[in-house]
């Protein structure tokens, strides 16, 4: 019997350029707390391609099934269960990390949830470990491309506390938390790869 597996064409699209960036981040063994798994096609090939490290999938309570069947099916022994996150918790549930990754979140959060998130990691994440936030971000409140400020006012239309952040104010963010933003990477697509750690 064929299963129909919640599918994302973006991370089809984004994993192997994510992939490349991420195995010189979380370039030595540790848990990889990620945050907002949604389909678990990350979870799937980056815990494949790195069997040096223990992959967390994590989701809001109201998606966390999402990812399951795909996870179970890939049987792989570097993927953790499954478990619930919502970035809102506090404390977060104690689970120690030494690498975060999360993406295509901090524009579908709340501003508040994007606080909450970096207020989590900043929490937990050690001396020697890495933050990585992937997605769309505007510089001094521009818009990278025209096609991210179309996806941005989509954003609001579906929801007005959805939208893509200012990578300043992401910056100051993490400072706040004890984190500082190391690197920005271009990535394809306009999108990029913002790399976390502790100051
Ligand atoms: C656009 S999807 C991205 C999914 C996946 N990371 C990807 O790149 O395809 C946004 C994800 O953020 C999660 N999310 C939204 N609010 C959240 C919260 N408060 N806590 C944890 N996850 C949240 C959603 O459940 C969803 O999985």
């Amino acid at each position: 019997m064929t299963t129909h597996l919640p599918f994302s064409q973006a991370c089809e699209n984004n994993k192997s350029p994510i992939l490349e960036r991420l195995r010189e981040i979380f370039n030595a063994p540790g848990t990889v707390l990620e945050i907002g798994t949604g389909t678990g096609q990350h979870a799937v090939h980056f815990a494949a391609a790195m069997p040096h490290l223990q992959w967390q999938p994590t989701d809001h309570p109201r998606a966390a099934h999402l990812a399951i069947a795909r996870l179970e099916q890939a049987a792989l022994p570097n993927i953790l269960p499954m478990r619930e996150l919502d970035v809102s918790t506090t404390p977060w549930p104690s689970q120690a990390f030494r690498w975060a990754f999360s993406a295509n979140t901090a524009h579908i959060m709340s501003w508040t949830e994007v606080e909450q998130m970096f207020r989590g990691i900043g929490a937990g994440l050690p001396e020697d470990g890495a933050f990585c936030l992937y997605g769309p971000f505007k510089h001094e409140g521009k818009f990278t491309s025209e096609s991210n400020q179309a996806f941005d006012q989509s954003l609001k239309s579906n929801a007005p506390h959805m939208g893509i952040r200012d990578i300043e104010d992401v910056s100051a963010l993490a400072t706040e938390v004890g984190l500082v933003l190391r690197e920005d990477y271009a990535m394809p697509a306009n999108n990029e790869m913002l790399v976390f750690t502790r100051g």
